[in-house]
């Protein structure tokens, strides 16, 4: 158990905000597998003070989702401010993250996202305006800075702190590198000392290992998982096993996998509608099928269909052919390769 002010946190493993992905159904299947903490995608405050209803809906979360964070990002303290003490009465989550990390030029060209570690005095006041205007926590995700001429991950981090974030993640790659090159875990290290708050690493994290070595390479609080995760919520649960025991557990059957893709179906079409729901599920589909024996000859059955109903009764279907061919069923594999580069996604490559 470890604590981000007040809020305690079962798990050294979080979910990282992803945009297109970290919805209600993907959180609450991480949350279930033992991820600690989920933040919502990063969500305009512009977009919230206008009460905006797609921006309203990105914030909407189950009780069964805490401790949660709903994650903002825009260039202006006040407009950050009053969108974050919206945030806090009306959808009164765990915590605030402020996004000082997105390096999509849409949202940098704005000075918002990580342009606003160009300009150190607007980040801190940004910081001050949103501590002081709610009561919950307030924390913040930071890139190592703009470009490798201007790291400045420590020395932010120090005035973060000082502005009353109460927790801070870092995920050490520029803003130009984008996803490009290695996450710089020394720079964790380095931050580490800077700062006395809790931090959390984040970067490049491939398996249950590489959690523990970040932890214990550079002393951060807890790991944030992000591309490891995808179609892989498992990941929380071996971390959460392998940082208590040392052991790590079987990895999933093939038939498991397409039950929990099937699961993942029916919480969408809850969650968004049928129609919508199996459409965006074949994004997820492509991840967590993958990696077996005949995946793409399942994935090709799936990509065309259009109609909720239709979907289910063909991965209905896949489950069945699989329960009369146990061998298949049981097949195992772990997500061990490399990390796609940028996964595409509905804000133009996050
Ligand atoms: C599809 C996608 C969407 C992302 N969206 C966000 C976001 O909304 N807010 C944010 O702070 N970071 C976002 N990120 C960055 C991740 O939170 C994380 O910092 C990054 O993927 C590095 O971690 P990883 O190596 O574990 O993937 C996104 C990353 C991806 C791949």
């Amino acid at each position: 158990m470890w604590k981000i002010g007040p809020i305690e946190i079962e798990s050294r493993a979080i979910l990282a905000p992803m945009a297109g992905v970290t919805g209600h159904p993907f959180r609450m299947l991480c949350r279930e597998q033992g991820a600690g903490l989920v933040y919502t995608e990063f969500v305009s405050a512009n977009g919230i003070i206008r009460e905006n209803e797609k921006t309203l809906d990105m914030m909407k979360f189950k009780e069964a989702e805490r401790p949660i964070g709903v994650q903002i990002f825009g260039e202006t303290p006040a407009v950050l401010a009053q969108s974050a003490k919206y945030i806090e009465e009306t959808v009164k989550p765990d915590i605030i993250d402020l996004n000082f990390g997105c390096p999509v030029p849409k949202v940098t060209k704005r000075g918002a996202g990580s342009a606003i570690l160009k300009d150190l005095p607007l980040m801190d006041e940004v910081a001050k305006a949103v501590v002081e205007a709610v009561s919950i926590p307030v924390t913040a995700k930071i890139r190592a800075g703009w470009n490798s001429g201007c790291i400045i991950a420590p020395a932010a981090a120090e005035a973060l702190q000082d502005a009353g974030i109460a927790a801070i993640t870092l995920h050490p790659r520029t803003t130009k590198q984008l996803y490009t090159g290695e996450a710089d875990w020394g720079l964790i290290a380095e931050t580490r000392k800077a700062i006395s708050i809790p931090l959390i690493g984040n970067g490049d994290i491939k398996s249950a290992q590489d959690a523990k070595r970040m932890m214990d390479e550079t002393g951060c609080d807890a790991v944030m998982i992000g591309r490891r995760a995808l179609g892989n919520p498992w990941i929380f649960k071996e971390i959460n096993e392998y940082l208590e025991k040392g052991t790590i557990p079987e990895p999933i059957r093939l038939i498991d996998r397409v039950k929990l893709c099937h699961r993942h179906l029916h919480m969408e079409a809850l969650s968004i509608g049928q129609f919508r729901g199996t459409n965006y599920i074949k994004k997820h589909l492509s991840w967590y099928l993958k990696g077996f024996p005949g995946a793409s000859a399942y994935r090709q059955r799936l990509y065309s269909i259009m109609e909720f109903a239709a979907m289910d009764g063909e991965l209905n279907k896949i489950i069945e052919e699989l329960e009369s061919d146990r061998e298949l069923a049981n097949y195992t594999y772990r997500e061990e390769g490399p990390l796609f580069p940028n996964v595409p996604n509905s804000r133009d490559n996050y």
